[in-house]
């Protein structure tokens, strides 16, 4: 029988990270067949749509290139894993919520179960490619799990991590800044890192490609998401010290991020830093830290959580204090729910914890946002008192007492604010909680306007 492609991949997990990632091999590799297996059926059957399960710019057309050509999606888990030659593994990896390290600890279960899977049906050798973002040295567990068989046959599992952010993922995996791949440094540790090099490879320049020990690609992941949450966290604590002495935010982060020591990326203050993995991968360092005893160095990433949740506390606190001390009864649109902008992800948002505040103060809260207004209702399942979605801003707006803005879509600098400041109740407030807005025109208009870190340009 002739194979039609050089290799089959197989990816266990078609969630944010396997969706997208099968996607771009797929199209820039016809070579390879690449087929992305789930135990969620309606996802599965959404990939097969023009309707994908995640929202992502660009992506159905990457996903149109191969889907039917090189690109199959499946929950025919068994065969998939029977046909395969490299199997990707990036199923979620979430904090556990139960038992020794809860709250902190990844929750390795969803991770187990795929090893066994594999364990169990495999019949040839395999390269098992860890995706999902894993505690350092879960490399050598799952080693040891596979090489318990006793087919004969041997796995090489290698680290490859994924660095893509959602919003801007089909640009991050067309152009990574790099592709990180680890492996053992044994003989076939090295020829299983080089098949992996060799699909990234098709279209990523070589310098781009770095391969280290295993161990260094697992923590790397996790160090590269502390860095990034930790920025965040810097210029939100610097936020509170602007507030207070008539600094402006953006300017010392114009100022700081000039230097080319620092840089000036990440170093947007907000209203708290969202997503699923920025929390989860802090948390597993801390976790992994401390259970080495190195008990400083959990204190010191962990911090980077603390102000992240006291920049959401302050953000509500600012609002209820700015509206007279109550806010029982008062309409409050929230101008976004997603984590960031571009995505309907709403995973670890602060929006959440925000919303469920404002509802404990007897709010009536007004949601709108252009994609995330699904999740937020899952996300809010339960959650009492008056609460409603609407996909209209303006709409949201209307009699409302305070506008606050908590995703920087692009829809929200555009809208047309006289418009809203003559259908709210007066006086009028507006807490920009990503500092996108043009401040000085909306107090021009009337408003009272509270940016993150920089003055409040208020008639009250
Ligand atoms: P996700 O929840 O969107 O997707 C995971 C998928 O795995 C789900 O669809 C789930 O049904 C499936 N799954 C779980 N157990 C399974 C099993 N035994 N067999 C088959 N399928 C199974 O998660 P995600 O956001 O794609 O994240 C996956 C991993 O990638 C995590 O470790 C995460 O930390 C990491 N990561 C995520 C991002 C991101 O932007 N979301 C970026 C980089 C790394
Ligand atoms: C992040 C990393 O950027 C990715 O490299 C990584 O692969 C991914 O986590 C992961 O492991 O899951 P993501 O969470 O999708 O990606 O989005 P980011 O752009 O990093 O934003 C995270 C949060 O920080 C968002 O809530 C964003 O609004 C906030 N942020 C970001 C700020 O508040 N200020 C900034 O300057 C930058």
């Amino acid at each position: 029988m002739s194979k039609k492609f050089a290799k089959n991949i197989l990816c266990i997990g078609a969630g944010y990270v396997g969706g997208p990632t099968m996607a771009m091999i797929a199209a820039k590799c016809p070579q390879y067949k690449v087929t992305v297996v789930d135990i969620n059926r309606e996802k599965i059957k959404a990939w097969e749509t023009d309707k994908l399960p995640i929202y992502e710019p660009g992506l159905l057309d990457v996903v149109k290139i191969a889907r039917g050509r090189n690109l199959f999606f499946s929950t025919e888990i068994e065969a998939g894993i029977r046909e395969s030659d490299i199997i990707f593994v990036s199923v979620n990896t979430p904090t556990k919520t139960f038992g020794e390290g809860a709250g902190k600890s990844a929750d390795l279960q969803y991770w187990e179960k795929t090893a066994r899977d594999i364990l169990k049906t495999a019949e040839s050798d395999k390269i098992i490619v860890e995706k999902s973002t894993l505690p350092v040295r879960t490399a050598s567990a799952m080693e040891r799990i596979l090489n318990s068989n006793d087919k004969g046959i041997t796995f090489d599992v290698v680290s490859n991590p994924e660095f893509l952010a959602e919003g801007t993922a089909v640009i991050d995996l067309e152009y990574p800044d790099r592709v990180l791949i680890g492996s053992r440094e044994t003989e076939r540790g090295r020829r299983a890192r080089q098949e992996i090099v060799d699909i990234f490879a098709n279209w990523v320049p070589s310098d781009k490609i770095i391969t280290s020990n295993i161990w260094s690609s697992e923590l790397s992941k996790l160090v590269s998401n502390a860095f990034l949450a930790q920025r965040v966290s810097s210029i939100n604590s610097i936020s509170a010290l602007c507030e207070k002495t008539e600094a402006d935010v953006q300017e010392v982060a114009r100022a700081v991020g000039f230097d080319t020591r620092i840089g000036g990326k990440f170093l947007q203050a907000s209203v708290g830093f969202g997503g699923s993995c920025f929390k989860k991968d802090i948390l597993n360092l801390v976790y992994i830290s401390e259970s080495f005893g190195l008990n400083e160095v959990a204190e010191y990433w962990e911090n980077v959580v603390r102000i992240n949740e006291y920049q959401e506390k302050r953000f509500v606190k600012k609002i209820i204090q700015t509206l007279f001390n109550t806010i029982a009864n008062k309409r409050i649109a929230l101008f976004g729910f997603a984590f960031k902008a571009n995505t309907g992800d709403t995973r670890e948002s602060p929006a959440i914890y925000i919303t469920k505040q404002l509802l404990e103060e007897h709010a009536h809260v007004v949601i709108t946002d252009p994609k995330a207004l699904d999740n937020a209702r899952i996300d809010l399942t339960g959650a009492e008192g008056t609460l409603e979605y609407e996909d209209d801003p303006y709409k949201a707006a209307k009699d409302a007492h305070a506008v606050a803005v908590l995703t920087e879509w692009d829809l929200y600098r555009t809208l047309d604010y006289n418009r809203i400041f003559e259908s709210m109740e007066k006086p009028a407030f507006i807490f920009d909680g990503r500092n996108i807005l043009n401040h000085k025109k909306l107090y021009d208009i009337g408003f009272n306007v509270y940016p993150i870190g920089k003055p409040e340009l208020t008639r009250i």
